[in-house]
């Protein structure tokens, strides 16, 4: 699909650069970014509803002006940097900025000019549009970048910073983007997902109120999605709804430090700043380096935060996902049915009952691979060592591929090759591999023992892109990695970079870690990949342009993925959403929830097993093999499907949701209840959206409980959409952690 966009766009003819103009409009089908060169500056004076002459944003460019001056205003440059002449009321520095370097020479300012412009239809089919500005004062360049993605109104912004000056140049400050917007109201209330480990994703609401600078960040370098998402929603004049409201939303597509800072400032205007930090001290940039800072993903809409995820889920299946179009197979992971503790009787009999569910592939997680003293049979020993246990899988990996293809399963591993263990061959091998200061003691993470690799050093990224490679080599019929990250940055220091320049670890590593991922990508293209951290500490669309999914969190508990998956969803799509049916009492929370209900809310995403099939009963395996085929059957619904959310699960105690198909013939609906409380709680009902309104469906109810009563009225009946959308299918949910799954497929008549 992808393929077929890029050779539509070339034997268009499209690919040469165009000049820009002193007023610009970068257009989407819905939303302009308008552009206008004033004296030396770019300006950005619009981002918004789409307009359609680019000199009436200039013509209606608002700033205030207070009697016998402007008010001390911030000029809305296209990146705001520290020190330059960007207030318009006269010659002032701003001190609030995206960039801030303190240049060879020890001044503290910079100020970025005009050095060419250009556009160009670019390989994926966007708009490219590049402004190279210059530092009349030093040989120090910003070029910035817009990419248009006309289809999904969606804009990818970053900057690259490159100098010529006799000696480093240090960033205070680096951001991929540093807008600022005069004043386009007075009333901003943000959304953005906060987490911990098993609850990752919840969502928060709160006012920016004049004068506040609300900075959202990492807290790690590497789980850089657990404190935080590196993404938000911003809601001009009232919080929107989930189909109505003006909204500006990003997500950074960075797995290292970052900050996100949102500034409503003293005369309203708005400040949006977002890129990588660098929690130790400036990152320190040699003359003749590019330093290519990450993607700032943007989307605008006046239709509500709903339109917003639909915006980010289409281009990531489009563009940003690997193989976003390839249908994401149910698989059965070992780690909650086994843990450490297996033998290759164990797996065999995993991969048995996979294929007695009607699962498409078994993976091995943790517990697989070291050898000897260093065999990982817990947290404290292996990691770094990817071999296999030979005493514990004598035959190998390529039997057991060889034991999954019999069954007709595919076959998936874990690893976590950014880490080890002080116990095992490779740390003991090359204890300066590890990051770590050299004068302080090494502190373990898990099982105490626990390190992080310095992938800084292009020979550490070598020797795991060497296991990696052999690992893939000695097993042909592997075909799905899950690649974990169970640390946060602990012994922040390289025994690689420079003792000046210690602080660009932070930076630093992450690159090396994308470098070694494009490289394992480009060797491997049709392996599937699973990005781990502690569950979901690397939901990011900087590891997804690598992957092909996420695994969401550790707590797989139905109840509380509920919420974890609605905050996921607000920007990254089904398909990459793992989403696993384990045994109860669950694990983390020890809640204990119906089959059927478990199965309904791992079908929100990419639906799989976590559990030891020997342990389920025979009337749960039936239920089981039922609800799988239920899910080939709609799994192009949900996981290729627009998505709506209906009833927010923070709002109400229960949840509805549905997908539907690109051409509106198919749609699949979910209803959670969580706590029944008698007289109180009547679910409205279930107004569905994104529906053909001239189309009549057939509504049929599907995964249900043998000889439990219908939950929806109009079971089986064809319901035009109009119906169904206005008035909505009567439904009734009957006791704590009942669910309703429904199938909606128009018919021609
Ligand atoms: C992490 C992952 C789990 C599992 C374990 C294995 O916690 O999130 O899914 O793979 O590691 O050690």
């Amino acid at each position: 699909m992808k393929k077929q966009l890029v050779l539509a766009v070339f034997s268009a003819g499209c690919a040469f650069a165009a000049p820009v103009g002193n007023d610009f409009l970068l257009q989407t089908k819905n939303t302009s970014m308008a552009f206008s060169k004033q004296g030396d500056s770019w300006l950005m004076l619009h981002y918004g509803k789409r307009i359609e002459r680019a000199e009436d944003a200039r013509l209606l460019a608002n700033s205030r002006y207070a009697g016998s001056s402007y008010l001390c205003e911030n000029k809305p440059l296209t990146y705001l940097t520290a020190g330059s002449d960007s207030y318009s009321g006269g010659r002032a520095c701003t001190k609030f900025a995206g960039l801030s370097v303190i240049h060879a020479d020890g001044t503290l300012s910079s100020e970025l000019h005009d050095a060419g412009a250009e556009t160009v239809r670019d390989e994926a089919g966007a708009e490219h549009l590049t402004l190279t500005l210059r530092d009349p004062a030093y040989p120090f360049t910003v070029t910035q970048h817009f990419r248009a993605f006309a289809a999904y109104d969606i804009i990818e912004t970053w900057a690259e910073i490159r100098h010529e000056e006799p000696a480093p140049v240090k960033l205070v400050q680096m951001d991929s983007a540093a807008f600022f917007f005069p004043l386009i109201t007075k009333k901003f209330y943000l959304m953005t997902l906060p987490g911990q480990w098993g609850s990752e994703g919840q969502i928060e609401e709160t006012p920016v109120g004049k004068g506040q600078t609300v900075t959202l960040d990492s807290r790690s370098g590497i789980r850089s999605a657990m404190g935080s998402n590196a993404s938000f929603m911003l809601s001009l004049d009232a919080p929107a709804s989930e189909t109505s409201g003006r909204v500006i939303a990003g997500a950074l597509a960075w797995s290292g430090a970052w900050t996100i800072r949102i500034q409503h400032d003293q005369i309203d205007g708005l400040g949006l700043f977002a890129g990588a930090s660098n929690p130790s001290g400036p990152y320190t940039l040699i003359p003749g380096k590019t330093l290519v800072l990450p993607k700032l993903v943007l989307t605008t809409t006046e239709s509500g935060k709903g339109q917003v995820s639909r915006n980010f889920h289409r281009w990531a299946r489009d563009i940003q996902l690997h193989e976003g179009h390839a249908p994401r197979p149910i698989l059965l992971n070992s780690w909650e049915g086994a843990y450490f503790t297996f033998t290759e009787k164990t797996l065999t009999d995993m991969m048995d009952g996979t294929k007695t569910l009607g699962g498409e592939m078994f993976v091995v997680d943790d517990g697989w691979f070291g050898r000897g003293s260093y065999a990982r049979n817990d947290a404290t020993s292996g990691l770094g060592d990817w071999v296999v246990n030979d005493a514990k899988l004598p035959h190998g990996l390529a039997w057991l591929a060889d034991q999954a293809k019999e069954r007709g399963l595919n076959f998936g591993i874990w690893v976590e090759p950014e880490m080890a263990n002080t116990n095992s061959a490779l740390a003991v091998a090359h204890p300066d591999w590890l990051l770590r200061e050299r004068t302080r003691v090494l502190r373990g993470g898990r099982g105490g023992s626990q390190v992080v690799l310095d992938l800084t050093n292009p020979a550490v990224r070598e020797n795991v892109l060497g296991q990696l490679d052999a690992m893939i080599a000695s097993c042909p019929g592997l075909s799905y990695i899950k690649w974990d990250a169970n640390s946060h940055f602990q012994n922040v220091g390289s025994e690689y970079l420079p003792r000046d320049r210690q602080a660009n670890v932070w930076f630093d590593y992450t690159a090396g870690l994308y470098d070694l991922l494009a490289r394992l990508r480009a060797k491997h293209p049709g392996l599937q990949l699973n990005a781990c951290s502690s569950g979901g500490g690397r939901m990011d669309y900087g590891f997804l342009r690598y992957a092909t999914e996420f695994w969401t969190s550790d707590d797989t508990d139905a109840r509380q993925r509920i919420l974890i998956q609605w905050g996921a969803s607000q920007f990254y799509p089904a398909c990459a959403m793992a989403a696993h049916v384990t045994a109860v009492p669950n694990l983390q929370t020890k809640r204990v929830t119906p089959l059927k209900f478990r199965f309904d809310v791992a079908m929100m995403g990419r639906l799989g097993f976590e559990l030891h099939p020997e342990n389920m009963t025979d009337e749960d395996v039936a239920f089981a093999r039922a609800a799988v085929a239920d899910y080939k059957r709609i799994r192009p619904i949900i996981q290729q499907g627009d998505l709506y959310r209906l009833v927010s699960p923070w709002e109400a105690n229960y949840a509805a949701l549905n997908y539907v198909d690109e051409k509106k013939d198919r749609a699949v609906a979910f209803v959670y209840g969580m706590t029944r409380l008698i007289g109180t709680d009547f679910p409205e009902p279930l107004r569905l959206q994104g529906l053909d309104p001239a189309k009549r469906y057939r509504v049929t109810e599907f995964n249900r409980v043998k000889g439990n009563k219908e939950h929806i009225k109009g079971n089986k009946k064809v319901i035009s959409g109009s119906a169904l959308m206005g008035i909505g299918l009567p439904i009734r949910l009957q006791g704590d952690f009942d669910s309703i799954a429904i199938e909606l497929t128009a018919e021609n008549h």
